[in-house]
C-alpha cells in the first residue's frame, strides 16, 4: 500500500514516481480513499516539477482505467476518428466538422463538455435547440452513428471518473495549467471513448490556456506521444485564438453562424478551420484518401448542400428543430460603435468571453442557468477596416443595462490603427 505523503515529498522534491505508484494514488483518489488535501498536493507538486514521460503516460493509463471505456470502432466495424479543442471564445467547430465529415461518409461519434468560465461548451451550444437531447444511452448513441452517421452527446456512464474529480480539484487549487496535467486529462477522456484517430485543435492565444505557440506546441507533442503511446493517431493543429473564432459568440448566435458555414456563408477563419480539421480527420479515416483529397471532398460538401442536409438529419434524430427560425433571439440587439476610423489591430478573445458570460451566455458557477439567446457577435475582426460610427460589434442583451454595460468592455476588446496589421492565418501550425 503506498503512503501519499511520501509520494508528495518525492514529486515536491523533484524525483520520480513508478507507474504503479502513480496508477494506486490516482485509483485510490477515484475510489475516495486519497483525500482532497492530499490530491491538491499532489497536484502542486507536479505543476512545479513537472511529470516525466513515463509518469504522464502512467498517469494518464490509469485515469482510463478508473472508470469504463467505449468500443464504438467494434460496435460499428469502421474506423472512428474523433476531434477535441482545448477551448477557446467562439469555438463551435464540432458542430460545424461533424456534418461536414459525416457527409463525406465517416461515422462522428463524439462527446463533448460544458462550458465553465469564458470558454463556450458544444452542449451548452447544442441546447440552445428546442428539444435536443443530449443525454443519449451508449446503445442509442451507437445506432445513430450508425444509422445518421453522427452523434454528439455528453458523456455517458462512467467515463474516466478520476478526470472528472481531478479537473475539479484543479480548478479550485490553481492547478489547471500545467502541460502534463492537461495533456493527461483530455487524452485519458479521448482514449476512453475509443476513437482510432484523434484530430487535436489546441488554441494559442489570449483567450486560451496555451498563450504562446512554443507553450502549444510542447501540449501538442506530449498528447501526440500519449496517443501514439496507446496505440492512437494524433494530429494536432495549433490555431490562433488572440481573437474569437468567426464572428458570433454566445449559442444560439454560434449555431446559426455554423449552419451559414454549413451552406458555404461562414466568416473566412472559422470555414478555414472546419476544412483544415475536416480534411485530417478524412485522411485518418478508412476512406484511404489523403488530406489535400479529404480537403477537396469536405470543401464539395459545403457547396452542394450535403453538410447542411446531414446537420439537418443529426439535429432531427436527436430530437431538435434544425430551422434557423426556432433559435431563441435576445430582446435587445445594439450595436458598439467605433469611435474613430481605421484598421482593427487587435480583438481580444478574453474580454469578448467574458462579456458574453456576463450578459449570461455562460456560466461562472457550475449549476448557474444559461440563456441560449445572448452573446456578442464581432462584426470587424482583425485587419479589417471600420469608419467612425460603423458597428464594431453587435451586442444581443436581455435588457439595455446589461447592453451598456457590456458595450465598453467589448469596445475595449478592440484595439484600432491606421494601417492593416500584418496577416495572422488561423491554423498557426500543424505537429503531426
Ligand atoms: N480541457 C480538459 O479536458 N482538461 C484540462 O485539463 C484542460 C482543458
Amino acid at each position: 500500500m503506498i503512503r501519499p505523503a511520501e509520494l508528495i515529498q518525492r514529486k515536491r522534491d523533484g524525483g520520480e514516481l513508478e507507474p504503479d505508484e502513480l496508477a494506486e494514488l490516482v485509483l485510490g483518489y477515484a475510489r475516495d480513499e486519497v483525500p482532497d488535501y492530499q490530491m491538491a498536493a499532489f497536484c502542486m507538486a507536479v505543476f512545479f516539477r513537472g511529470l516525466s514521460p513515463a509518469e504522464t503516460f502512467a498517469l494518464t493509463d490509469a485515469m482510463v482505467r478508473s472508470g469504463d471505456t467505449l468500443d464504438l470502432a467494434s460496435a460499428l466495424g469502421r474506423t472512428v476518428v474523433d476531434k477535441h479543442s482545448t477551448g477557446g471564445v467562439g469555438d463551435k467547430t464540432s458542430i460545424a466538422v461533424g456534418p461536414v465529415v459525416a457527409a463525406c461518409g465517416v461515422p462522428f461519434g463524439k462527446m463533448s463538455g460544458r462550458g465553465l468560465g469564458h470558454t463556450g461548451g458544444t452542449l451548452d451550444k447544442l441546447e440552445a435547440i428546442p428539444g435536443f437531447r443530449v443525454e443519449l444511452s451508449e446503445e442509442e448513441f451507437v445506432a445513430q452513428v450508425r444509422e445518421v452517421g453522427l452523434a454528439i452527446i455528453g458523456q455517458t456512464g462512467d467515463l474516466v471518473p478520476a478526470d472528472k474529480r481531478l479537473y475539479g480539484l484543479r480548478d479550485v487549487t490553481a492547478t489547471v495549467d500545467n502541460v502534463q496535467l492537461i495533456a493527461a486529462s483530455i487524452m485519458s477522456k479521448k482514449i476512453a471513448a475509443g476513437a482510432d484517430a484523434i484530430v487535436l485543435d489546441v488554441k494559442v492565444g489570449d483567450g486560451a490556456f496555451m498563450k504562446t505557440l512554443e507553450d502549444a506546441r510542447t501540449l501538442a507533442r506530449t498528447m501526440i506521444e500519449l496517443g501514439e503511446r496507446a496505440g492512437r493517431r494524433v494530429a494536432c493543429l495549433l490555431t490562433d485564438m488572440d481573437q474569437p473564432l468567426g464572428r458570433a459568440v454566445g449559442n444560439a448566435l454560434e449555431l446559426r453562424e455554423a449552419r451559414a458555414t454549413l451552406r458555404g456563408e461562414g466568416p473566412s477563419d472559422f470555414t478555414e478551420l472546419v476544412l483544415s480539421a475536416s480534411a485530417h480527420l478524412l485522411a485518418f479515416s478508412d476512406l484511404g484518401i489523403d488530406e489535400a483529397e479529404g480537403r477537396r471532398r469536405a470543401e464539395a460538401t459545403l457547396g452542394d448542400g450535403s453538410a447542411l442536409e446531414r446537420y439537418e438529419r443529426w439535429i432531427r434524430a436527436q430530437g431538435g428543430d434544425p430551422s434557423e427560425d426556432v433559435l431563441p433571439q435576445a430582446p435587445v440587439v445594439r450595436p458598439v460603435e467605433a469611435p474613430t476610423g481605421g484598421h482593427v489591430h487587435a480583438l481580444r478573445a478574453l474580454p469578448v468571453g467574458i462579456a458574453a458570460l456576463e450578459l449570461g451566455a455562460g456560466r461562472v458557477r457550475k449549476d448557474d442557468a444559461i440563456d441560449h439567446a445572448v452573446g456578442v457577435v464581432c462584426m470587424r475582426k482583425r485587419g479589417d477596416a471600420v469608419q467612425p460610427g460603423e458597428a464594431l460589434a453587435e451586442l444581443h442583451a436581455p435588457d439595455e443595462d446589461a447592453a451598456t454595460a457590456s458595450a465598453e468592455a467589448v469596445l475595449a476588446a478592440y484595439e484600432l490603427g491606421p494601417e492593416a496589421p500584418p496577416e495572422r492565418p488561423i491554423v498557426l501550425d500543424v505537429v503531426t
